[in-house]
């Protein structure tokens, strides 16, 4: 195992959900965080959170979508922090409905978020790393990458391209001695989709908690440098 305190990390979506546990998780170990999303009121908000943990925050406004947006982002941490070690690739949305009711509007806003979202943020994230020669990428998928379900094709089908770009870039990025990997859940108790909405506070109890996602990601970025987990599929013990 390695310490991951003092360095430096980017956790996109990271206003709520599993990218806010992520950023508190990190920033509990030391990690100094960037939390980058849509919602500013969020960011600060987690910023307040993190704020006793003693590390270097930075709360930016940043749209996965929008190209310029996310290059200038990066350059604001880049430039504060002077090192990006850890890329959080955790914001997405979802899309559901019947395949023949989805519209290639909706279609082409889930791929935008989930996977050229990705797209721009590493590639703006890895000349950096690859000039240091170090660097974790977490790419969070989807078990809905790895099997098709009922009203999900729009997601299901980014969640699948998310894996086949994520193990991709891993052999290109090894020789680096940067480690790529991505990180499937299965049902977390989040906002996501308005999820909670349909459960009780009892029945949430058995799935997985955002937190749960987040200690999964402390324990990898803590291996040994010299190897990673290339994929891991989370399922909550007993859901019922
Ligand atoms: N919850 C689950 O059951 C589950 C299961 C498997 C995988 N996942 C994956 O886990 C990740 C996080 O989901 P979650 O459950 O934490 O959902 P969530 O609570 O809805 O959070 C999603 C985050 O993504 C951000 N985001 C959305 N669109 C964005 C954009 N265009 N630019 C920048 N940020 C954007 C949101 O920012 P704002 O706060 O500004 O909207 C929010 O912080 C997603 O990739 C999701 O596909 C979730």
């Amino acid at each position: 195992m390695q310490t991951i305190h003092g360095k430096y990390a980017v956790i996109t979506g990271a206003g709520r959900g599993i990218g806010r546990s992520t950023a508190i998780a990190l920033a509990r170990e030391g990690v100094n965080v960037a939390l980058l999303g849509k919602t500013i009121e969020n960011l600060q908000s987690v910023q307040k959170e993190i704020d006793s943990y003693g590390v270097q925050s930075l709360a930016i406004q940043m749209d996965v979508k929008d190209a310029s947006n996310v290059q200038s982002a990066i350059q604001e941490v880049l430039q504060t922090f002077g090192a990006v070690d850890i890329l959080i690739n955790n914001a997405g949305i979802g899309a559901y409905g019947k395949f023949m009711e989805l519209t290639e509007d909706e279609w082409d806003n889930v791929y935008e978020v989930n996977v050229k979202g990705v797209l721009r943020v590493t590639q703006a994230v890895l000349p950096h790393m690859i000039d240091r020669r170090t660097g974790d990428i977490i790419n969070i998928s989807s078990t809905s990458g790895l099997r098709g379900t009922e009203g999900s094709s729009a997601y299901s089908a980014t969640k699948f391209a998310l894996h086949g770009l994520t193990e991709s870039l891993m052999k290109e990025m090894r020789k680096h001695k940067i480690r790529v990997q991505s990180l499937s859940p299965s049902r977390v108790i989040t906002d996501f989709g308005g999820g909670k909405n349909r459960l009780t506070d009892e029945e949430a109890e058995h799935f997985m908690q955002a937190e749960d996602v987040a200690d999964v990601i402390v324990s990898k970025l803590k291996l040994h440098p010299r190897m990673f987990v290339k994929h891991s599929e989370l399922w909550a013990t007993d859901p019922q």
